[in-house]
């Protein structure tokens, strides 16, 4: 299992580049910034955990992404920088969404993936990465990932020039927030009945 993953330590190079080329938070007025009532800070702050042995681990079997943004790790706050780890089973997607704060720079450490992002003239950048290889999804702009292998898994890790970057899921925030369904059904010229049905594939599994 170990060999079908890249080394770790290039993530680091991508964190560094990321940090030079991207950096959008604001800029703070500290070295970092301690949580209030905070005494004895140690290494410890600064040291993120959560994502301690993702890469020996059974891999899920739902597509799941594993956030190390400012929510998780504290110490971000302030240094315009985080990551996810972005697990795909086969034949697994991670739908169109953005990010409102920040580009993404996509690295594949297991199997390939397809990827393609939309830019603001709706001109589709489509994809086939292989193992090693890095694709930027722009900041704001719409994006997917897509596992096409019917048997592998595959895994990428992203960096982002921002501690928060957010995440807009275009599915999710169109039709699982309660807009109007005559208004979507307008808006996507088509029936409300079609619109039901959008609606009942997102809703949560019982
Ligand atoms: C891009 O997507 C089209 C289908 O929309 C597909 O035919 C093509 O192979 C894709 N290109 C890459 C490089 O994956």
């Amino acid at each position: 299992m170990a060999s079908k993953f890249l080394k770790p330590t290039f993530v680091y190079l991508l964190l560094a580049l990321v940090t030079l080329v991207n950096a959008s938070d604001p800029d703070i007025l500290t070295d970092f910034v301690a949580p209030q009532n905070s005494n004895g800070i140690d290494g410890s702050f600064f040291t993120f955990t959560g994502l301690r042995g993702i890469f020996d681990k059974t891999p899920p079997a739902t597509f799941t992404v594993t956030k190390a943004s400012m929510a998780e790790f504290p110490a971000l706050n302030g240094q315009s920088v985080s990551f996810a780890t972005l697990q795909f089973p086969a034949g697994s997607t991670n739908p169109p969404h953005t990010h409102p704060r920040s580009a993404e720079l996509l690295f594949v450490v297991e199997g390939s993936l397809e990827v393609g992002v939309i830019d603001t003239t709706n001109k589709l950048y489509n994809q086939t990465l292989q193992l090693g290889d890095m694709f930027v999804f722009p900041k704001g702009l719409v994006h997917y990932q897509y596992n096409a292998d019917t048997k592998e898994s595959a895994m990428a890790i992203s960096a982002f020039g921002s501690a928060s970057a957010g995440t807009v899921s275009v599915p999710a925030s169109v039709f699982t927030t309660g807009i109007d369904e005559g208004i979507l059904a307008k808006a996507f010229k088509t029936d409300i009945a079609t619109i039901k049905k959008i609606k009942a594939g997102l809703a949560p599994k019982p």
